[in-house]
């Protein structure tokens, strides 16, 4: 078979935020796709990069009190953390705030533009006077024209579930600034996707998305194409469109490119890749992108006809994934669910997720449920109990009774020949995306391995002194089998392979290996491989993210506009708060918190409170000692990830740096209270 030149690509994840469960479905998924390919003896490349630009990372930046650029770098190091102790292993990770995207940006709008699927318009649109700029309608607030709930989005209403446009909300503010939005006229650049109905049809039915996604699109291309948006009025993180000053490509129109970006930016140091032979229009290399399904319409409308008009190669594939539902239900914070990816690691092994998901991972588009009981009991069974144990039933005997000697026969030819007949079936599983089936097959081979192993019973053997050449043959064949299993779970468990292959002493296993068999070889100590999922260990992560959320909600720091401004309150309300003055006696960093100060707070009372509070963006600790500041004093007692926080201290200021704890002078002393 001939090697194939295959690009693969996951979505690039937005950098304003952390990875979470949801996120890993991806990478995970495109990872195991991308390391099968890569065993089975294919040049696959996989690419991914930060999506730097847009609205939603500038705001993220400000709220911190940093430049975007900024912003995007602090990101870009945990992410890069934690994709790598998931083992997602990307041959290049770049941005698309980058030279090679500009770049690339630039000269495909300009080749639209020269054919002419580029024309231009005035439209009106909603302007914050305050912020001095345009407002995306989920940046307008207001409420509901038909329900009247307040403080809704500008283009649906979460209570009544109307949709409208923001011109209709009443009470309009900017979600930004809170200033009442004004409307104003200003050109806009359009993509004519019109122009590429006829290409759509036909792309959209060539193979390159399966029929159920398909059939969705031809709703929309019978619909008739709109023209697309792709420019943004300064001021937009992004890049200026050439030739028009104070206009920016829209962030999904350079997105996509990031793609083309990453692969060039590799392309640099990787003598054996190619730029153009990948993008050229009539390239034989294979580009396959992973996506989930809320980004359909961009890969599968926009971005193959944006190639096509620019005169590129389109997509051999575009793989879409469905959404990632804990316990049957949306990943919810309160419920503490929406676990993170540092937060996942800091409590279970890595490849117990990579196992579960891919056992539950199709080639269609459903939504796919971690179950936490279900990901307990399957991974332990599976794991532990089927796989690991064919070999800890046999290696120790093969190194107590045979100096770690595999013997020179097959001790069941017949079995050993199925397993490596099942090579085949299971590779077009992987290659089609049916990682589930893939993991079922292996789990029946396993059952069968073990079955077998019941069967000749090593242990009795072990007791009878003639049996010595049998039991030589039984365990090194239930190590051989070991191995084959092993070789076709490579994709999904690297980390275990590479133990695997230490105690196997061989070489890195391809899935060519899976022909041959272990005769007359010397293995090494059997270490221990996997440890039981425990249960307490999932429900610490699941406390520990409700934890991070409190440790996450100095929401307190963040702008006013991101919390619903609350509601009136009578004098009784008021009294019921028991604010005091407190006096900082000591203020330190809390070791794993990434914006919290442990402080100590004495306010009168003979046992001073222990307070996190988090400001550690904005003072250093030993600025705050001394210091006479206002707390709540009757606020429960929470439950921290680093202990009890007995109250809160007051702050004001729009967070990051520019956040002040209230500071009263002259007389005010610990224990007085504030009215
Ligand atoms: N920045 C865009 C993609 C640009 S690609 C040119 C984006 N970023 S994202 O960070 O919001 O999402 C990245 C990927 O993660 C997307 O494919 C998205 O579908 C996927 N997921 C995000 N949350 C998810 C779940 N809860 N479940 C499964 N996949 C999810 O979209
Ligand atoms: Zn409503």
């Amino acid at each position: 078979m001939s090697q194939r030149k295959i690009l693969v690509t996951s979505a690039l994840p937005y950098a304003n935020g952390p990875l979470h469960m949801g996120h890993l479905v991806e990478y995970i998924q495109t990872d195991i796709w991308v390391r099968f390919q890569k065993l089975s003896g294919n040049l696959c490349t996989y690419v991914c990069a930060d999506d730097a630009h847009g609205t939603a990372i500038s705001l993220h930046a400000e709220k911190l009190g940093i430049s975007p650029e900024e912003s995007v770098a602090r990101i870009n190091v945990e992410r890069l953390r934690d994709f790598g102790d998931f083992h997602v292993a990307f041959d290049n990770y770049h941005s698309t705030h980058s030279d090679e995207n500009r770049r690339l940006s630039e000269s495909i709008y300009l080749s639209l533009k020269a054919n002419g699927h580029i024309v231009s318009r005035t439209i009106v649109q909603a302007y914050d006077p305050e912020k001095q700029m345009f407002l995306a309608d989920r940046y307008i607030k207001g409420d509901c024209p038909k329900c009247g709930a307040q403080d809704q989005y500008g283009d649906n209403c979460e209570v009544c579930g109307a949709t409208y446009s923001p011109t209709e909300l009443n009470n309009a503010r900017s979600a930004i600034s809170g200033a009442a939005p004004v409307y104003k006229e200003s050109e806009h650049f359009f993509f004519k996707l019109s122009d590429f109905a006829d290409f759509l049809r036909q792309w959209t039915r060539s193979g390159a998305i399966s029929t159920e996604i398909a059939n969705k699109l031809a709703e929309w291309l019978d619909a008739g194409l709109q023209d697309w948006d792709i420019s943004r009025d300064a001021p937009y993180f992004g890049f200026e469109i050439p030739g028009q000053p104070g206009k920016y490509f829209y962030v999904w129109l350079d997105a996509p490119i990031g793609y083309m970006a990453a692969f060039e930016n590799l392309c640099q140091r990787r003598k054996d890749l190619d730029f153009d032979e990948y993008w050229h229009k009539d390239s034989q290399c294979e580009v396959h992108h992973f996506i989930g399904k809320d980004i359909v319409n961009f890969h599968c409308l926009f971005w193959p006809a944006m190639l096509h008009g620019a005169n590129y190669r389109t997509p051999t594939r575009v793989n879409v994934h469905g959404y990632l539902t804990i316990n049957g239900e949306k990943m919810s914070k309160s419920r503490g669910t929406f676990i993170t990816a540092r937060t996942y690691l800091e409590h279970l092994d890595p490849e117990y997720l990579r196992y579960y998901y891919a056992a539950k991972l199709s080639s269609r588009i459903d939504d796919l449920d971690l179950n936490t009981e279900d990901f307990v009991q399957r991974v332990n069974a599976d794991l532990v109990g089927k796989v690991v144990n064919i070999a800890s039933r046999n290696a120790g005997f093969i190194k107590k009774r045979f100096h770690g000697q595999l013997s020179a026969n097959d001790g069941a030819p017949e079995l050993t020949a199925q397993f490596q007949a099942a090579a085949e079936g299971i590779a077009g599983h992987y290659e089609g995306r049916e990682f589930g089936k893939a993991m079922r097959e292996i789990m029946a081979l396993a059952d069968k391995a073990n079955a077998w192993i019941d069967e000749v019973k090593p242990w009795v053997l072990a007791r009878e002194p003639d049996k010595t050449l049998l039991l030589h043959d039984v365990c090194s064949t239930g190590i051989n089998l070991f191995r084959l299993l092993m070789i076709y779970l490579k994709p999904v468990l690297p980390a275990m392979a590479l133990k695997v292959e230490a105690f196997l002493n061989v070489a890195p296993l391809t899935w060519q290996d899976s022909q041959t068999l272990l005769f007359n070889h010397p293995v090494n100590t059997f270490e221990p491989l996997m440890t039981r999922v425990e249960a307490d260990k999932v429900a610490a992560m699941i406390d520990a993210s409700k934890e991070v959320l409190a440790s996450m909600e100095p929401t307190r720091q963040a702008p006013a506009w991101l919390e619903p401004v609350a509601d009136e309150i009578t004098f009784d309300d008021f009294a019921r708060v028991d604010l005091r003055i407190a006096r900082i006696v000591n203020a330190e960093l809390v070791e794993g918190a990434g914006k919290l100060l442990r402080l100590t707070l004495d306010i009168g009372e003979p046992e001073p409170r222990n307070v996190f509070a988090g400001i550690k963006s904005a003072y250093a600790p030993e600025a705050l000692v001394g210091k006479h500041t206002v707390m709540v004093a009757n606020l429960a007692p929470r439950k921290m990830k680093f202990g009890v926080s007995e109250g809160m201290v007051l702050a004001a200021g729009p967070g990051g740096k520019e956040l002040w704890i209230l500071e009263p002078h002259e007389g005010a002393q610990p224990g007085m209270r504030v009215m």
